[in-house]
């Protein structure tokens, strides 16, 4: 398939990257852009070779929203019919290796919500992070109102969406939004260096990781635990148990075959 709106390349033949690529319109997420995007981590997470996933944008934006011309003009009976914002948006919810969002510049709106639906976020200094729907008459929707009171809490995630302003690198690191900040020209070297130990490890650990993580937001602590339990349990069926560990006690480094 070939990209307009994102530009698709791997590294080290095991980390595939994705740029989104409207620069003139900040990375405003168009319809067609999300078709795009969904369909290149689609094929990166069918692809055996690759192990990790990164988007991100340009040094001035991640990306600034959903596109708002194009929705302009929507009526309640085309958003609400086509079911606006979820196809497409939803698939990166069913990717199940680990996403890395690097995060320029502006991530506002649907910016800021597509950073948080992946798995965690590196911010260069310059970033910034909000949600200003409100100032548009509308509010969050691609997961907003219910992915950052579960990120920063609920006082800072209503200060955001009530007031639409934004917070800098600095405020969304102490509010844990993000995992680390880097400066601006280390944006990518950190990214694909973290890219690069996760695909070190037993990729079957690593997606097994990402489901129970990812399951301590669907689910109370005991069926959390139990769930986290149990795939526990079912990794010391994989070769890649039997190598890690032999490698550890025998002091030598693992290779791990994901099997
Ligand atoms: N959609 C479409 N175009 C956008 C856009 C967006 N979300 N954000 C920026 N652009 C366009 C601007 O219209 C402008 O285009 P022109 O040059 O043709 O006029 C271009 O990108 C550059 O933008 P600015 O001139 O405004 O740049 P700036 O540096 O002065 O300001 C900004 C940057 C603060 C990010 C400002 O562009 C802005 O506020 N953008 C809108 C942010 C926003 O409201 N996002 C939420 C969208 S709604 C949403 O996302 C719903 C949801 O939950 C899914």
């Amino acid at each position: 398939m070939t990209y307009e709106f994102i530009q698709v390349h791997t590294e080290a033949d095991k980390i595939g990257v994705i740029t989104l690529n409207r620069p003139k319109q900040l990375n405003a997420l168009s319809p067609d852009l999300m078709v795009e995007l969904g369909a290149a981590m689609t094929a990166f997470d069918a692809d055996a070779a690759i192990g990790c996933i990164i988007i991100t944008g340009s040094e001035k934006a991640f990306a600034a929203g959903a596109d708002i011309g194009a929705m302009a003009t929507f009526t309640f009976a085309d958003v609400y019919k086509n079911d606006y914002i979820t196809k497409h948006w939803e698939t990166i919810r069913s990717i199940r290796k680990p996403v890395i969002a690097a995060v320029s510049g502006f991530a506002l709106g649907g910016g800021c919500e597509l950073a948080m639906m992946c798995d965690f976020i590196i911010a260069a200094d310059n970033a910034r992070f909000g949600q200003p729907e409100i100032k548009l008459g509308i509010i969050p929707g691609a997961g907003g109102t219910q992915r950052l009171p579960r990120s920063v809490g609920k006082s800072k995630a209503m200060d955001l969406v009530l007031t639409g302003r934004m917070m800098n690198a600095d405020e969304a690191e102490r509010a844990g939004l993000v995992s680390r900040i880097v400066p601006l020209d280390k944006l990518m070297e950190e990214t694909l260096a973290a890219a690069l130990m996760i695909c070190s490890y037993s990729q079957i650990a690593v997606m097994a990781a990402k489901e129970s993580v990812n399951r301590s937001f669907e689910s109370g602590l005991s069926d959390g635990v139990m769930f986290e339990r149990r795939i526990f349990h079912a990794l010391f069926a994989t070769q890649d148990q039997k190598e890690g560990m032999d490698a550890f006690v025998n002091k030598r480094p693992a290779d791990f075959k994901h099997q």
